[in-house]
């Protein structure tokens, strides 16, 4: 029969449907290194309390460690009858200690506090290694901004041509949205560190144990100030879930980018034949999955915040064991993020543009005329009338089939005398370019100085 860790009031063992339902060592055994090391935490502040001697203390300690590194071998690993890591670790940590001093570590913590302490760890832990990997793609970015400083694209709203912009200025916006994101993680790490242990299974503990120092023990700012929330409470997962999905999905806008300007009708990228793949049927696909499987990903992740935030629903005070459904959605989270991040900075780095391409086509799809309304404006034209007249140009353009700057100077001054031929100097993507110079334009100088800021703002993250 299964052993317990209730056995006092049972006399029975539980059925082996119960214990097939019960069990998570499947999934939680990764909280395995966070466990133990609250374990030597917690070991200490009952030496502190006075509740184990120094004997006991050492033998304790040397046990965890033994166990540590079983763990860390795949000597020890979970058994069948295991119902969750909690349950294993102690059964390894009496079979290395013995029953008396092994026996004497659960006194003053419940799995209630020890699950959500360790889940913390976890999490803060695989904060750093994700925000880490999304920096690589800002890198990846910043340094195809930087070797394409002042090539011109046609930059789109509604995916149509609107407006020309540097393809250095599309890329960095990208960069930002995901800057914004490494932000996020950062910020959800002060709100979670702070350490759930000394709550016990709900309402703290009558020991003298002191949670301040496991805090500290275990790198956590502090202690929760309520030992109910501090078992109950999962927003630290949902939280972190939703930077997680929105990572993705900041990702999933690039990605789609991505798959579209590898097609045959935009042309704009080639990807590196190490980020794509080819048909089993077609000999001449080259297919870009790696954007594919980030667009496609992003869902997942969305649908582990979802069941998240399900769970959590509607749920009462205190712990209900409900919580154990934590953990596999954010375990997926991470696992898809820490997969998906290396193989999406490696095909951004190593894009291939076709600049010629981009910039002819910058100036297409008359995307100079709101040029033309501005320079107009600056002549002292009100923009109703700029308006008015720019879009009289293309009606122009657009039944003679030609562009623009095809105008002669007689069909600009037929179309108003507004329009002397000083509007030349507008009708260029150059010029076009350097006159979006207010802070955060596409201007090449603005677009240099940005390139720095987010240089610099890596470097701060
Ligand atoms: N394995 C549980 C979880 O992940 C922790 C154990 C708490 N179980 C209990 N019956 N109080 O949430």
């Amino acid at each position: 029969a299964p052993v317990s860790l209730w056995g006092g009031r049972f006399t029975g063992a539980p059925a082996d449907a119960l214990a097939a339902l019960s069990k998570s060592t499947h999934f939680d055994w990764r909280l395995a290194p966070h466990d133990i090391a609250g374990s030597r935490a917690h070991a200490r502040v009952l030496h502190a309390a006075g509740l184990l001697d120094d004997a006991t203390l050492e033998a304790m300690l040397d046990a965890l460690e033994r166990l540590r590194q079983d763990v860390a071998s795949g000597a020890f690993v979970p058994a069948e009858d295991d119902e969750d890591v909690h349950t294993a670790l102690e059964r390894g940590l009496i079979e290395r200690a013995g029953a008396d001093v092994g026996g004497r570590l659960r006194a003053g913590r419940s799995r209630n506090d020890q699950v959500a302490t360790l889940f913390r760890m976890y999490l803060r832990e695989h904060a750093r290694v994700v925000a880490g990997l999304v920096l690589d793609v800002v890198d990846a970015l910043v340094a195809q901004a930087r070797e394409h400083l002042g090539v011109a694209m046609p930059g789109r709203t509604h995916l149509q041509h609107a407006q020309p912009v540097l393809l250095s200025h599309h890329l960095l916006a990208h960069a930002w949205a995901l800057l914004r994101d490494v932000d996020r993680l950062r910020d959800w790490d002060a709100r979670a560190a702070v350490s759930p242990y000394g709550s016990g299974a709900l309402a703290g503990s009558s020991l003298g144990l002191d949670p301040e120092a496991v805090a500290a023990d275990l790198g956590f700012t502090g202690a929760v100030e309520n030992s109910i929330d501090g078992t109950a409470s999962r927003d630290f997962v949902a939280e972190f879930s939703f930077v997680c999905a929105m990572t993705a999905v900041d990702v999933s806008r690039l990605a789609e980018e991505v798959v579209l300007w590898a097609t045959k009708e935009f042309s704009f990228v080639t990807l590196d034949d190490a980020y794509s793949t080819g048909s089993s049927i077609m000999p001449q696909k080259k297919n870009p999955d790696v954007a594919e499987l980030a667009r496609g990903k992003a869902g997942r992740l969305v649908g582990d915040l979802a069941g998240l935030l399900t769970t959590l629903k509607g749920l009462p005070l205190a712990y209900n064991r409900d919580l154990q459904e934590d953990k596999e959605p954010v375990f997926d989270a991470v696992d898809t993020l820490e997969v998906l991040l290396p193989a999406f900075s490696g095909m951004v780095a190593t894009l291939v543009f076709n600049t010629d391409r981009l910039a002819a086509l910058a100036p297409q799809g008359f995307s100079l005329a709101t040029d033309i309304a501005e320079w107009l404006v600056r002549q002292g034209v009100p923009f109703r009338v700029a308006h008015e007249v720019a879009g009289a140009c293309v009606r122009v353009c657009e039944v003679r089939g030609i562009e623009l700057w095809d105008l002669s100077d007689d069909d600009l001054a037929a179309v108003s005398e507004h329009l002397t031929p000083g509007v030349r100097e507008v009708l260029s993507v150059e010029g076009s370019l350097a006159s979006r110079s207010g802070q955060g334009g596409t201007a090449p100088v603005r677009v240099a100085e940005q390139l720095e800021r987010v240089v610099a703002a890596v470097g701060r993250a």
